[in-house]
């Protein structure tokens, strides 16, 4: 380990002129894919999934690094060469895709400002004043927002274990093209998806730079927080099962019209998260048949639903579910509520936060630690291996919007942090 006094220097010393001109050379690169004047749509074993590893693939190669794709689709460029099997490197990164019609920096900021450390990292090298010890990795987990396929961070959750492999392939889209299928398409054997302790080992420790989804720094005056930990959350599938009938000639008495519990059902679920003080949205939802003039015969809908606690998490899906209930047998549709995908809560590394704090105490800057209510790969795998998060301020801290946005300074000042923190955990005494 670097000491701290010479890690923190390092990140002061970075020239922010030219780290901010190849970053908007690398974000101008990166518009170039997926970018719709609606938004963002990156989705995963897509067109625009090839392309974005090709992108990674050619920042990689322009800096030397040995680039390599696990079995389960997270890719990552080494510098300093792969770790050998058992061997630990350092690894940074976030992930490249998007959800629909969303932001460019959700995932993004982390990988550039990866890539844009190694160069800071390796310009010390070659000055004298670094030396690196342990490889260091940029990593792209796949499909962290599991847009296409429903379930979030497909990649680091099957990585550590916490998504069951057969499962997994099973998962379609909204096409009915399986996860399985959709590998296969891209050139990637969906048979190797699973738990993989040699890609646990080899990855070592990660810190992930990622965009603040929410005010918090704003309210602090910070340009960079430290992530304390993340609310439990997860997508639980709504079906109501009604019946068909002519929109016009149906009697209002007549019908088990599946819209109806629905809406009481999104009302229901605003008004118990309100009350415990934590979240739920039905944020994807078809109607079938879906003609304007049939009763619909069933509504399924998925619901994100997180909270401070995994026992007030219970009761929130628990209360919301059985207002669904209720609702269904008032109007004779019936419900059914099934768990597509859980995360418990996620308390971060606490040496590596400790680490970033005497860091930014080094640099004499302000670090507060601050909590998500948002998911990533890094909680994922905080149960198999130390992870930890630097936040970068969002002005209005809006997020999974085109409206996503960070100043050049913040960006700048979240390059600092990852600089020091990786050169104290891959540099040499
Ligand atoms: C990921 O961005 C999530 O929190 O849904
Ligand atoms: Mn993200
Ligand atoms: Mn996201």
């Amino acid at each position: 380990m670097t000491d701290l006094p010479a890690a923190a220097s390092l990140g002061a010393a970075l020239d922010a002129d030219s780290a901010l001109a190849a970053f908007h050379r690398m974000w101008a690169d990166l518009d170039r894919i997926g970018v719709h004047p609606t938004g963002t749509r990156r989705y995963s074993w897509t067109a625009e999934d090839a392309a974005l590893r090709a992108w990674f693939t050619a920042q990689a190669s322009a800096r030397g690094m040995e680039v390599h794709t696990d079995a389960n689709g997270n890719i990552r460029a080494w510098w300093g060469g792969r770790p050998a099997d058992g061997d630990a490197g350092v690894v940074t990164g976030s992930h490249l895709d998007s959800v629909a019609d969303g932001g460019k920096w959700d995932g993004p900021l982390g990988v550039l400002l990866g890539f844009l450390a190694v160069d800071v990292l390796a310009a010390a090298e070659a000055r004298g004043e670094f030396t690196r010890r342990r490889s260091l990795g940029v990593v792209d987990y796949m499909d962290e927002e599991g847009t296409r396929f429903g379930v979030a961070c497909l990649g680091s959750k099957l990585m550590s274990g916490a998504l069951d492999p057969d499962k997994a392939r099973g998962l379609t889209d909204a096409d009915g093209v399986s996860l399985a299928e959709a590998m296969s398409a891209a050139g990637a054997d969906p048979d190797r998806i699973g738990r993989d302790d040699v890609e646990i080992i080899r990855s070592g420790v990660q810190v992930e730079v990622h965009i603040e989804q929410g005010r918090q720094l704003v309210g602090l005056e910070a340009p960079v927080g430290v992530t304390s930990a993340i609310w439990p959350h997860g997508r639980w599938e709504f079906v109501f099962s009604g019946l068909a009938d002519h929109a016009g000639t149906a009697r209002l008495v007549d019908r088990k019209d599946a819209a109806l519990p629905f809406a009481s059902t999104v009302l229901a679920a605003r008004a118990v998260a309100e009350e415990l003080d934590a979240r739920a949205t039905f944020g994807r939802f078809h109607v079938e048949p879906g003609g304007p003039n049939v009763v619909p015969a069933r509504v399924v809908a998925l619901l994100d639903a997180r909270a401070a606690t995994d026992g007030v998490l219970t009761e929130l899906v628990d209360r919301i579910t059985s207002a669904a209930q209720e609702a269904g047998a008032v109007h004779g549709v019936d419900v059914t509520v099934s768990r597509i995908s859980h995360a418990p809560v996620v308390e971060f590394d606490e040496e590596l936060r400790e680490l970033h704090g005497k860091l930014a105490a080094e640099s004499g800057e302000y670090l507060p630690e601050v909590p998500t209510q948002a998911g990533h790969d890094s909680g994922i795998l905080a149960p198999v291996m130390p992870t930890s998060m630097l936040f970068v301020r969002s002005p209005h801290g809006i997020s999974h919007s085109p409206l996503e946005d960070a100043a050049d300074a913040d960006v700048i000042a979240g390059l600092r942090a990852l600089v020091r923190s990786l050169a104290a955990l891959a540099g040499e005494d």
